[in-house]
């Protein structure tokens, strides 16, 4: 019988190192392969790991990664824990003067191209006769139906990009691989480096630690059927309109 390999790309992240950490602990998974621009730090290679460098805007590291975790075997978890909301010359929009055309690009490279990209790469690799989930991290907040409150622009536009492809994918996915499912996940709201500067108003309740949400992510993509495919859920398993 073939081993499960687990795929996390964004290895590096908040949410992609506590992936990775529960993915390791998780005996099903006999390989666990992280995908990121750089090593992160603690991240050595042993009989169950495997670190990988690879750009998700970079379409042939894509490819040799691609290449290589072939080598292993075919994975039934793909992961892609990527993004950006803020950084130098970026920072959510209250108002549409605060507009920048680069920022919106560079938004929508990360958020919806990079994860499309990995897509295209790694959906492939999937088994046909067995189940497997590939799941990007989106945001709530690319929710159009959920928009009430207006404000931060091109990281609301580039998750509703995001979805969109990975909707896209998951209908074209199913033709060949009936058994998979390809989905888009809000993590909930949680303590990283991406959130930090917009969380000093959340109660801590509400403030997950990515141990846990990484925790609830991986239990929610358990239970997902197939029937499943193609849909947008936070990470308690419910689903968030478009
Ligand atoms: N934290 C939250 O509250 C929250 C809420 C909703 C949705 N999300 C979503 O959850 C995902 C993970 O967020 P996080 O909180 O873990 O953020 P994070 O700690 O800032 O991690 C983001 C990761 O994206 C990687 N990345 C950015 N550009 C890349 C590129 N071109 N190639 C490869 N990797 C790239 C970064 O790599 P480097 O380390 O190399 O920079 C980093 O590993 C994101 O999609 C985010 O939008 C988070």
């Amino acid at each position: 019988m073939d081993s499960d390999i687990a795929v996390l790309v964004g290895a590096g992240g908040g949410i992609g190192r506590a992936l990775i950490e529960a993915l390791r602990g998780d005996p099903r998974f006999a390989h666990v392969i992280g995908l990121a621009r750089r090593r992160p730090s603690a991240m050595a290679d042993d009989a169950g790991h495997t670190w990988l460098e690879a750009d998700i805007l970079d379409a042939p590291s894509l490819a040799a990664a691609a290449r290589r975790i072939a080598e292993f075997g075919a994975p039934t978890r793909i992961i892609v824990a990527t993004g950006v909301l803020h950084g130098p010359g970026l920072s959510p929009e209250k108002s549409l003067r605060a507009l920048r055309a680069d920022a919106l690009s560079r938004l929508f490279q990360i958020n919806a191209i990079g994860p499309a990209l990995v897509a295209q790469q790694l959906l492939p690799l999937t088994p046909r006769d067995r189940p497997s989930v590939f799941a990007a991290l989106s945001a709530r907040v690319g929710s159009i139906a959920d928009n009430a409150l207006g404000g931060w622009y091109g990281y609301r536009a580039s998750k509703a990009a995001l979805n969109m492809l990975i909707h896209t994918a998951a209908i074209e996915h199913a033709r060949s691989h009936p058994l998979a499912v390809c989905v888009a996940i809000h993590p909930g709201t949680v303590a990283t480096p991406l959130s930090e500067p917009f969380t000093g108003q959340t109660p801590p309740e509400r403030l997950l630690t990515p141990e846990a949400a990484a925790s609830r992510i991986l239990r929610t993509l358990d239970d997902l059927s197939p029937r499943a495919t193609g849909g947008f859920y936070a990470a308690d398993g419910a689903a968030i309109p478009w």
